[in-house]
């Protein structure tokens, strides 16, 4: 397929990488240039080019930028056909993204960015942290496979994006419309707890929509005031203890 994919940070380069290596053709863009991201792409397998070009011409958009960026990209996206999907990998975190009052009174934030977007989003990759993207992708079949929530309203556009889900090395779980997506937004029991697609699924109907943003908050408050670097594997298992 050709993807392209905006935001070529810790999401959207790892993508680019894993998308290219499996035969897919990547376009890789930022906001500052095709020329500032050539040695990323260049590393990834993937084509810098520009905003416009990454999307023209795409089977499937990847957004992978701050959550704040979606209503700049609107115009942009506006020339992305109906029928390719859209899919967004951003979280909100109130200290980095601002305080979104729609978002404080309980719209799940991927309806908040598919509305600034203009357009239906996919979510996925988003309850997945960058490490575990990067290092623990595994072929289809092995049964330690970790798995990833995946939500959206439009049925064809959510199979595209778990069939590459897939391709990244990990299970793709349907978790509903994305009025639904809240159950994999931070301080969830889905969001980055590298869970199986058995128990990922019981974790999205175990998730507690008034608990999520208190624990969000509190693993944040407690990763951020650690006297020393946390391990993957430490975070992982505070996600895990704090959100079930
Ligand atoms: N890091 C994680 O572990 C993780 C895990 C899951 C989901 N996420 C979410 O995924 C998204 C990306 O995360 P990240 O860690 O990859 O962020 P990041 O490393 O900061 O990368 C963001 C990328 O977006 C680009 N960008 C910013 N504004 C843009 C715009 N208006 N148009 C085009 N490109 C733009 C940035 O480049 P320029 O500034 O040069 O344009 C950069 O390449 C975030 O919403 C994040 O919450 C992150």
């Amino acid at each position: 397929m050709n993807i392209g994919i905006i935001g070529a940070g810790n999401i959207g380069a790892t993508l680019a990488a894993k998308l290219s290596a499996c035969g897919h053709s990547v376009r890789l863009a930022n906001s500052r240039g095709p020329e500032t991201i050539a040695e990323v792409a260049r590393k990834a397998g993937a084509t810098a080019v520009t905003r416009e070009e990454a999307v023209k011409g795409a089977d499937a958009v990847i957004l992978s930028t701050p959550f704040t960026a979606h209503q700049g990209l609107a115009e942009l996206l506006k020339i992305v056909p109906a029928s390719v999907p859209v899919i967004d990998t951003s979280n909100y975190y109130p200290f980095r993204d601002d305080a979104i009052p729609a978002l404080a009174q309980g719209k799940p934030e991927s309806v908040w960015a598919s509305e600034q977007a203009g357009r239906p989003l996919i979510k996925a990759w988003n309850a997945v942290l960058a490490a575990t993207l990067a290092d623990k992708g595994m072929p289809v079949g092995v049964t330690e496979r970790i798995a990833i929530p995946v939500a959206g309203d439009d049925e064809t556009a959510k199979r595209i994006a778990m069939a590459l889900v897939s391709d990244t090395g990990f299970d793709a779980v349907d978790a509903g419309s994305l009025a639904e997506s809240w159950r994999q937004q931070p301080g969830t029991p889905a969001y980055c707890t590298e869970l199986s697609a058995a128990a990922l699924k019981k974790a999205l109907l175990a998730a507690d929509k008034e608990r999520a943003p208190v624990n969000r908050e509190a693993l944040l408050k407690e990763f951020m005031s650690a006297s020393e670097p946390l391990t993957h594997e430490h975070i992982v298992a505070r996600n895990r203890a704090v959100t079930t």
